[in-house]
């Protein structure tokens, strides 16, 4: 099919109704699907925290995960391992959230400072009711991010705490004055503050946060949000709690109440296959029902992402505020034989897929989405990375962030894709999700994601704007829907070279092999 044709195509589709938000799926089983790129139309900035992460204070993310302590015979700088940085420093993590979660509502920081054996033993009642010793505090959490070189986001107490200890806090970490709190963070150990560019004003305050309200809540933000101070030339981009999932009212009502004292809200999207949340079903044994579920609710993120930014335009006008996806990820069964409080769970390829799905979705949005971080980093939920011990692997899910970091900071290409349904007939779903960016250097990439575990996709792509000379991709697929990587078996899921892709003209021509994650990068 040549440029006219394909354009044609395209156009009568969006004419006739059959789209699915950029993506429209094409009646005819024996047509190749076809992705036409808007190269010269690029305009928002894909914000590199679209691809950040989120450790809290929960089974063994980060006392295990990241804090070994300085005497562990795990090799660590300052306590916290060097094997875990290393492999996140390849992903290029861009904003840590910490330290939680539920688990922020119920932190108070002072009892995570100054000389270890003096500091508070709390009851982690959300998360097994272990003891929390308090060892990885706020200065741990800092050197952490300084080791990383990424952002720190820190969620404060509100649903616990008082606006004493959350002013005092923001002082202790920016300010560079002769006040109170600067002369203790001197007398810990660290004479410059610390740059912080994010504070969340609580989390999920609907629910483990406080159980409120959305107009109390409304009101204890505003209150709260007022001493979240700039001290010392540190700016901060103050975060007021979303909504978990669909309750678009809780959006409206802090927006209409509160919009004038926030920069970001926060989105929470979990999710699993046809379970329940008392029966989630199981991280790697599942059927092809299961998998179609979760692709499917997965894709609801996308239209639930459209109704808040909807919903945020009436009350922002001038569209100042931004949109954090700062929970997101899947949600299954614990692992047998693990504490249920503690979240561990293996991660498939099925997983890569939603994650992958995700990403393009954020990309999609990005000129509202400014941030989003996946669940968790490490041994909780969709971890980048499990620890047993001395020993680290990474999962498919990390091998997604990897291949997708190239979509940071580069500009995103519209895009329009007309492509095969999977699933039944009457409950189809588009059988590829994908997106395109162009880096400052040129090269434009674009990620897709094939949705369908029976069946390769061949896929023409069209770039309005760029005469393509040569393509190269990445794949990241495996023979089993179920496949994982284990201690035992660390490679079972991991990207290889994609072949097969052509360049004829303008056209570009590619497989994408069923259930798979593939980036092209074009020049
Ligand atoms: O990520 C696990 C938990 O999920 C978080 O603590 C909470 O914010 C959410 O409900």
């Amino acid at each position: 099919m040549n440029r006219k044709k394909l354009t044609l195509a395209i156009i009568v589709l969006w004419l006739t109704g059959s789209v699915w938000a950029a993506t429209s799926i094409t009646s005819d089983g024996n047509e190749t699907s076809k992705l036409l790129v808007h190269v010269e139309q690029g305009r928002d900035r894909i914000a590199p925290e679209i691809y950040g992460h989120f450790a809290e204070h929960l089974g063994r993310c980060v006392y295990e995960g990241f804090w070994v302590g300085e005497d562990s015979d795990i090799p660590n700088v300052r306590g916290i391992r060097k094997d875990v940085v290393e492999a996140l420093k390849k992903i290029q993590v861009p904003v840590l959230r910490w330290p939680g979660g539920c688990f922020a509502d119920e932190y108070h920081w002072k009892e995570g400072i100054g000389p270890r054996s003096k500091r508070g033993r709390m009851i982690n009642t959300h998360w097994g009711r272990v003891i929390d010793d308090n060892s990885f505090g706020t200065h741990e959490f800092l050197d952490l991010c300084e080791m990383l070189d990424c952002e720190a986001y820190i969620a404060g107490n509100v649903g616990s705490g008082t606006v004493e200890e959350m002013q005092d806090w923001v002082e202790y970490m920016t300010s560079d004055s002769d006040g109170d709190m600067a002369r203790l963070r001197r007398q810990n150990g660290r004479e410059k503050p610390w740059r912080l560019r994010y504070f969340g004003v609580g989390n999920e305050n609907w629910g483990c946060g406080g159980n409120m309200t959305a107009e109390y809540y409304a009101d204890l933000y505003r209150r709260f949000q007022t001493y979240v101070r700039n001290y010392s030339g540190n700016r901060i981009v103050k975060v007021a709690c979303g909504p978990g999932g669909t309750d678009l009212r809780w959006t409206e009502v802090v927006m209409e109440k509160a919009a004038r004292y926030m920069n970001a809200v926060t989105l929470h999207y979990y999710v699993r296959g046809s379970g329940n949340w008392t029966d989630k079903g199981s991280a790697t044994e599942f059927d092809e029902k299961e998998w179609f579920a979760l692709m499917k609710n997965t894709l609801g993120a996308d239209e639930t992402i459209a109704k808040n930014i909807e919903i945020m335009d009436r009350f922002d006008r001038r569209k100042r505020i931004d949109l954090f996806v700062d929970e997101w990820g899947t949600w299954w069964d614990a692992e047998p034989g693990t504490d249920p409080g503690f979240l561990y769970q293996q991660n498939t390829l099925r997983d890569a897929v939603s994650a992958g799905i995700f990403l393009n979705v954020f990309n999609k949005y990005c000129h509202r989405v400014k941030m989003a971080n996946i669940a968790q980093t490490n041994n909780v939920l969709q971890a980048m990375i499990l620890t047993r011990g001395k020993e680290m692997i990474v999962t498919p899910t990390y091998h997604v962030f990897e291949m997708f970091k190239v979509h940071q900071g580069a500009t995103l290409l519209p895009s329009e894709l007309v492509c095969h349904g999977y699933g039944a007939r009457n409950q189809q779903i588009p059988e590829l999700v994908a997106s395109a960016s162009r880096d400052a250097g040129g090269t434009v990439h674009i990620s897709i994601c094939n949705l369908n575990p029976n069946s390769d996709s061949q896929l023409e792509c069209l770039l309005e704007g760029l005469s393509p000379q040569r393509v190269s991709g990445r794949v990241l697929t495996a023979e089993k829907m179920t496949a994982h990587n284990t201690f035992k078996n660390p490679d079972v899921v991991m990207p290889t070279r994609l072949n097969g892709s052509t360049v004829d003209g303008d056209l570009i021509t590619v497989t994408i092999p069923a259930k798979s994650v593939v980036v092209l990068a074009i020049k």
